[in-house]
């Protein structure tokens, strides 16, 4: 039997700090899906399409790329897990206040559904003060996010924040809030 966890989150977008933390889960799942929420509260700057297809392109040709998944989900987490007969959620943490941010929902996840554990693994220190936040608003003031998102992401990050400029309709108005960065470290869900 394959041990299958899920990996849920918003993925607006995906980080080298999300990519570090499925590496090192890969080391003790089999096979991870990579859940984007649907519903996780936020106004995000890519539609689920763009974040199912920026997250298969920037998993492209690396050698775990066929024990991973792309998938998004509608709803409570705990039925999705339940739907695919998983019974991990993994969360990654960065710092104490994720932990606080973390712990009742883990618990609530828990009291929903006794079956399913959730595996915390520390972020890697390189990736430790990243957030999607930051980097979009790293790169929406002309900044280098190089080494800090997978490439496929800061390519179009770039195109997006460009059409932004141009004020082409297609595109939310963002999003980002311009906040001190010491206020988005602190907080998880910005
Ligand atoms: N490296 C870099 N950044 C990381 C990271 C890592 N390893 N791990 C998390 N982050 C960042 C994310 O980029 C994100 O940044 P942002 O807030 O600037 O967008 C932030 O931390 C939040 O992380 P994320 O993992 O995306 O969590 P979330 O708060 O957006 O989503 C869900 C939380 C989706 C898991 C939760 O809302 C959920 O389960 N929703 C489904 C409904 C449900 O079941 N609700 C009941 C739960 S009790």
């Amino acid at each position: 039997m394959i041990s299958l966890a899920v990996y849920p989150g918003s993925f607006d977008p995906i980080t080298n700090g999300h990519l570090d933390l499925l590496e090192r889960g890969l080391k003790v799942f089999d096979k991870i899906l990579i859940a984007i929420a649907r519903n996780a509260g936020k106004k995000p700057l890519f539609s689920i399409d763009e974040r199912v297809e920026l997250i298969e392109d920037s998993l492209r040709g690396r050698s775990y790329e066929d024990r991973l998944e792309v998938v998004s989900f509608d709803g409570l987490l705990v039925d999705y897990v339940r739907k695919v007969n998983a019974k991990a959620i993994l969360r990654g943490l960065r710092a104490i206040s994720d932990f606080e941010y973390e712990f009742p929902m883990s618990l609530m996840n828990r009291k929903l559904n006794e079956e399913v554990e959730t595996f915390f693994l520390m972020t890697g220190l390189r990736y430790n003060y990243i957030s999607s936040t930051i980097i979009k608003e790293v790169v929406i003031s002309g900044g280098s996010v190089s080494g800090l998102v997978p490439e496929p992401v800061e390519r179009k990050l770039r195109e997006k924040f460009m059409k932004l400029d141009e004020g082409s309709s297609d595109v939310p108005r963002v999003v980002v809030p311009l906040a001190d960065p010491k206020l988005v470290l602190r907080k998880k869900a910005s």
